[in-house]
């Protein structure tokens, strides 16, 4: 008998249970660690398990990550790497990730922190404001959902960037790629947001000597991964007034210790990595649909490159 595997640390994995029997009543689900006969085991529903655990699993087909970004499955050197991993690509999740850029970006081009602080001091003063035609957004990754959210960027105005592993043609945004890429890509990025997938390359990829690049003044969003910026270099920056504002829903170690800088930070902006938002439902029917046109004989969608690391 075929079964799914499901592992969540964060959720109540009697609710996703119930909801995937509901969807696909045949395909029985085992909440981790009641794997059951692990033979039977065909597919995981994996949201962040210790590295060694799904190699005992001797017939998986296929991995579904708990999420887009899948460094979690990819970190463990015994992952079986003949089973391919399958990330999620949902229109939720695209929209969510969408709505949080929009959001800080706005919030960062129309000076809000700036316009809060005066209201704590009762300050009626006009900052000057430059249109979102003369401001550039950076975003650090082009794919599924960096792309959406560079596509909003350009309909609101902005001057829009980004940079990939590969080289793209998109309508309305500068592409930039590659190693070589990356210094002309910061050079003229007032606002950098980061939507990079966490892998060798992209580790601490946001350091002091990249953060020099950017012009002076410059804001950061990362919602990607917090392994991807470097804590004690964003301090400095914002120290040195090389960042004016930073923005992270991501960190490393999450959750964000109690007593970090950041919480306290008048330029800082913390948010406890909630940016891709979809609903339980939506992830499980296109889980499952995938898993009903894989056994019928059709490719599975969304697979990553695990050479690439994403
Ligand atoms: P994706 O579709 O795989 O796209 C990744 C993008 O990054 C691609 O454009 C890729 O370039 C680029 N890239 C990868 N390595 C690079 C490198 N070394 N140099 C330059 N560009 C590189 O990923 P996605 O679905 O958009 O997701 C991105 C990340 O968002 C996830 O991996 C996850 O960590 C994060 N995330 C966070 C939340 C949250 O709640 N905060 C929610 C969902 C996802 P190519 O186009 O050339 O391949
Ligand atoms: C969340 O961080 C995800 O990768 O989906």
């Amino acid at each position: 008998m075929a079964a799914l595997l499901f592992h969540s640390p964060y959720d109540d994995p009697g609710a996703w249970r119930d909801l995937f029997a509901k969807e696909m009543p045949d395909l029985p689900v085992r909440v981790w660690p009641d794997a059951g006969n692990p033979a039977e085991i065909e597919f995981g529903f994996i949201q962040s398990l210790q590295p060694g655990e799904l190699k005992r699993f001797p017939n998986l087909k296929a991995v579904f990550s708990g999420g887009a970004g899948v460094d979690h499955l990819l970190k463990d050197p015994e992952y079986p790497r003949q089973v391919p991993i399958v990330k999620i690509v949902q229109k939720q999740m695209t929209l969510g990730m969408t709505q949080y850029v929009v959001l800080h970006v706005l919030r960062l081009h129309r000076q809000q922190p700036a316009y809060q602080a005066q209201q704590r001091e009762h300050v009626w003063k006009e900052i000057p404001q430059p249109g979102a035609w003369d401001r550039t957004v950076g975003l650090m990754g082009l794919g599924d959902l960096g792309g959406a959210a560079a596509k909003a960027l350009a309909e609101l105005g902005f001057k829009v960037r980004g940079w990939s592993r590969t080289k793209k043609r998109l309508k309305d945004i500068e592409c930039f790629h590659g190693k070589d890429g990356l210094e002309p890509f910061l050079k003229e990025t007032e606002i950098l947001v980061c939507m990079l997938p966490l892998t060798a390359e992209t580790t601490g990829i946001v350091n002091a000597r990249k953060l020099s690049m950017l012009p002076k003044g410059a804001c950061f969003i990362n919602l990607a991964r917090g392994k991807q910026h470097v804590d004690a270099d964003l301090l400095a920056a914002l120290d040195s007034g090389q960042l004016s504002h930073m923005t992270l829903d991501v960190f490393f170690p999450e959750p964000l210790a109690p007593d970090h800088l950041y919480w306290k930070h008048p330029k800082v902006t913390v948010t406890p990595h909630r940016a891709g938002n979809s609903s339980r439902e939506a992830v499980i029917r296109d889980t499952l649909e995938n898993i009903k046109d894989f056994r019928a004989g059709k490719k599975l969608r969304n697979r990553v490159n695990t050479k690439a690391g994403y």
